[in-house]
């Protein structure tokens, strides 16, 4: 989809549809004020009527309304005005983009963009419907024999904004918008895909193709002899399986002028996890496909980075391989040599994910990273503890957590910090081992953490556990593309407050 950004007069747009939004109740927004004017009450009446009264979601289309230039009015309920904040602008956004998506219209001019809402922007409210809208359209249909057809998709959608002295930034928050959502694509793309076309072989095949399309990214994609030369033993426990090879990818760029050092991020990458030898009970194993969507989030927050040119240096590591049962898959109770030298009991082979992170951190520590953040579907307890709204935030820094917290905050794509106290690391301790790979059942995400905290010593460092928020169930069953929104928020603010 194409989006511009206008200032102007609702009446005297010639489009196939101007949108503009009622307040409940029945209470009329600048803009279908401006409608109602133009139309000698039409707008007005019909509300008097009981038609549209203005709660949020409903919708009411208007043809060849008198008095203005666009062949349709779209009006959009958008409950009370005293409550409309980010979660109702959005899906405001949201209904009205659905909606022109089934009519006929091409095209049309959105007026929700005006309205205030608390403590936002105008170029938040642009950025957020931007996002909002390529979300909305999003569909994968690529292994369908038959992708279903949008008889007419909504192509472009022009924005408007207040005034002119609007226009500039109003049109870098929708190149912002548009560069997240591209990342948020990739990232869903990648994770809806099935894990017998998505393998390792696959994720090192598409950071390949990354890096010929957008030239100031540089990627490194290692094999198994050059993952084992680097002494990698906990990561390539996990592999041991799986007929499938691993991969080891390296993502580069560096566009800061300055040689600050690099955040880095890194990504879990299991491309199916089925426990291993602690092999998962059936139900609902194929959830178990987008056990990558960490490392789609980092190939996402990177596309999103490289199309604004940000001016940073960030290092993406995706420790990407399958989880599965053989005779050569390791068993409870193997002991293995992590890259740092620390020794592992593996308890449980279901909890792969912190095994191969372990190592990934490890590397990170060569570019004396600034920060590193992991962002991996790493508990199901993360699910029982935040549900599917926040996903879980660790650091060993404070101000790091915040920040990141605060990027989430502005994205809508929100983390909630969780404790990685001391106290909680002596559940690890293994009589056999260094320590082992699981303590009990309580608090399994903070000791998750803490297993991850132990190779993340020498630099600061922050987990998000996304485990609720990589992907829906049920109807609207798919990968979420989170939380490229967040990461990327953070890193852009990150270049604007270091000097
Ligand atoms: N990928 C799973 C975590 C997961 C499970 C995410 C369900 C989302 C939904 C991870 O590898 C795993 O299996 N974790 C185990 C750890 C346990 C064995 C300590 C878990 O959470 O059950
Ligand atoms: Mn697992
Ligand atoms: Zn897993």
């Amino acid at each position: 989809m194409e989006f511009t950004i206008k200032s102007g007069s609702p009446e005297k747009q010639r489009s196939a549809c101007v949108v503009v939004g009622v307040f409940d109740n029945r209470k009329l927004s600048l803009s279908s004020e401006l409608i109602d004017r133009a139309s000698n009450g039409y707008i007005s009446e019909i509300i008097r009527r009981g038609d549209m009264e203005g709660k949020l979601g409903s919708t009411l289309l208007l043809h060849n309304v008198r008095g203005t230039l666009a062949d349709r009015v779209l009006l959009i309920g958008l409950g009370k005005e005293r409550d409309f904040r980010d979660k109702e602008f959005r899906s405001a956004i949201k209904t009205a983009v659905k909606l022109l998506n089934e009519t006929g219209s091409y095209e049309a001019v959105l007026y929700l963009t005006e309205e205030k809402v608390k403590r936002r922007e105008v170029a938040w409210r642009v950025e957020h419907a931007v996002v909002v809208a390529m979300e909305s359209v999003y569909r994968f249909d690529q292994m369908k024999s038959q992708p279903t057809e949008v008889r007419r998709p909504l192509r472009k959608l022009t924005l408007s904004v207040p005034q002119r002295s609007d226009l500039a930034a109003g049109e870098a928050a929708a190149a912002r918008g548009l560069a997240i959502s591209h990342g948020m694509e990739l990232a869903r793309d990648l994770g809806n895909l099935p894990g017998n076309v998505c393998t390792p072989t696959y994720l090192g095949e598409r950071a390949q193709q990354l890096a010929q399309e957008y030239p100031d990214l540089r990627v490194t994609v290692m094999e198994r002899p050059q993952i084992e030369a680097l002494g990698m033993g906990s990561f390539l426990s996990v592999t041991n399986g799986s007929e499938q090879p691993p991969r080891f990818i390296v993502f580069e760029y560096n566009m800061s002028p300055r040689k600050s050092k690099p955040v880095v991020l890194i990504g879990k990458g299991i491309t199916f996890d089925t426990g291993g030898i602690s092999l998962k009970p059936g139900a609902d194993m194929d959830h178990m496909k987008f056990d990558m969507c960490g490392a789609a989030s980092v190939f996402g927050t990177l596309r999103a980075i490289i199309e604004l040119k940000a001016k940073v240096n960030v290092v993406g590591l995706v420790a990407a391989c399958e989880n599965m049962p053989s005779g050569r898959a390791t068993k409870p109770g193997d002991i293995v040599k992590s890259m740092s030298g620390q020794t592992i009991e593996v308890l449980n082979t279901d909890a792969e994910g912190r095994l191969i992170l372990a190592d990934a951190l490890t590397f990170a520590e060569r570019y004396e990273p600034e920060a590193v953040v992991d962002i991996a579907t790493l508990t199901g307890a993360m699910v029982i503890a935040l549900g599917h709204i926040a996903c879980g935030v660790f650091s060993n820094n404070d101000a790091l957590a915040r920040a990141i917290i605060a990027a989430g905050d502005d994205a809508y794509d929100r983390g909630w910090q969780m404790p990685i106290w001391e106290d909680y690391q002596e559940g690890l301790d293994s009589n056999f081992a260094d320590f082992a790979n699981i303590a009990g059942r309580a608090g399994g995400s903070i000791t998750a953490a803490c297993f991850l905290s132990r190779f993340a010593r020498k630099f600061d460092w922050a987990h998000l556990d996304i485990a609720g928020v990589a992907w829906k169930e049920g109807k609207e069953k798919g990968a979420t593309g989170r939380p490229v929104p967040m990461l990327t928020t953070w890193l852009l603010s990150h270049t604007a407050a270091t000097p």
